[in-house]
């Protein structure tokens, strides 16, 4: 048997296989969730390593296995350094994928990371959006935070369908949120930043998109949100206990969800309980659970590894019939790659 060939696959390459896929993107999500709703996916807890001294930073490693006809294993390494931003504005994020071959366990690629994740978080907001929330030409959507993700669920939103009169797009630091604006402007896309508060974009916008950067709650009045909008919580801690409770609530996988202090995490803490929990994405893809009308919903993803490693998976097959990964010859010194005699 034979060392598998060891390949790299950087951001130029991931960009170029993604370019133009989203609605491919979104139902490879959607059908990781089906597979991970029926038990088909093996996915641990995410290992949170963390520094005492720079308690802002954190590496999380989240492994995973698809054990579908095409199966494979890996894990996603992710960075998250929020100070970078300050530091010559490298982007907050940076991570690796890395995949194993199941026949022998070598690992196969090692792929430029934070692509990969913003576009599964994205697709699966998107893909959330289009089963909560039927209206996809609200008066507007707000857009809470003004970082890569909530860039990437912007073009996700658009490029399947969503037509709002205008993106209200809110940030602490308004400057990120001008610049926002000014970007979906030169697009043809008419945004708004809103400077005053992010109460005043989320107030009547159809649906909200959180993406921030807090670690406590801080949109605390259960009475901002009306049974017609959706709220994709991807940043997850941005609202407090009442507002999940007045919610119907749908997460990606309950277990996981109920860690690390998100507000479902302290839902679950104030009321002994997960009743406050409608189900998962995988009960609305398969009709199990509908949305309901009479409240606000919330989607809270904790964001699963099983989603990096499929769509990692995918770009690996695209990258190589394409040409575009890099054979890192004989890695593993067992003269079995690619340019072995
Ligand atoms: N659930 C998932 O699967 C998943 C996956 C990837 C990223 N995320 C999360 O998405 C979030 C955004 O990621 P990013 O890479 O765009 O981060 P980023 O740091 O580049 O951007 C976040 C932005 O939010 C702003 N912000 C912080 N607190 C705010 C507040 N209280 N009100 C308004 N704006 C605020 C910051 O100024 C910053 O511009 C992070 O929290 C990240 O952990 C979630």
């Amino acid at each position: 048997m034979k060392a598998p060939e060891f390949q790299l696959i950087g951001a130029h390459a991931v960009a170029r296989v993604l370019h133009g896929r989203h609605e491919d993107v979104m139902e490879l999500v959607a059908q990781t969730y089906r597979l991970h709703g029926d038990g088909r996916t093996t996915n641990p807890d995410s290992y949170f390593l963390r520094f005492p001294e720079r308690p802002d930073a954190r590496i999380i490693a989240l492994p995973a296995r698809i054990a579908d006809e095409d199966e494979v294993a890996g894990i996603k390494w992710i960075a998250s350094f929020p100070g970078n931003h300050e530091h010559g504005g490298l982007p907050r994020a940076s991570a690796v994928v890395i995949l194993n071959d199941m026949a022998t366990g070598f690992p196969l690629a090692c792929i430029e990371g934070s692509a990969i994740s913003a576009n599964r978080t994205a697709a699966s907001a998107a893909l959330a959006a289009r089963l909560l929330h039927s209206d996809t030409a609200p008066d507007a959507v707000a857009v809470i935070g003004s970082g890569p993700i909530a860039r990437q669920v912007v073009e996700y939103l658009r490029q399947s369908g969503w037509r709002p009169g205008r993106f209200r797009v809110h940030d602490l630091v308004p400057a990120r949120a001008e610049a926002f604006r000014d970007e979906l402007g030169a697009l043809g896309v008419n945004a708004e930043a809103v400077t005053t508060s992010a109460e005043d974009a989320v107030r009547g916008a159809g649906l909200v998109v959180l993406a921030t950067t807090a670690a406590e709650p801080w949109l605390a009045d259960p009475g901002l949100l009306t049974p017609d909008q959706t709220v994709l919580n991807v940043s997850l801690r941005d609202l407090a206990v009442p507002v999940i409770l007045a919610a119907q609530n749908v997460l990606d996988d309950v277990e996981h969800c109920m860690k690390a202090n998100t507000s479902p995490h302290l839902a679950e803490q104030a009321t002994g309980g997960r009743d406050f929990v409608a189900g998962t994405v995988s009960d609305l893809i398969e009709g199990r659970i509908a949305p309901d009308p009479t409240r606000p919903r919330i989607f809270s993803p904790f964001g699963l590894g099983v989603l990096d490693l499929a769509l990692a998976r995918f770009i690996h097959h695209e990258a190589g019939r394409l040409g575009l990964a890099v054979a890192a010859d004989d890695f593993f010194g067992l003269g079995t790659g690619a340019s072995a005699p």
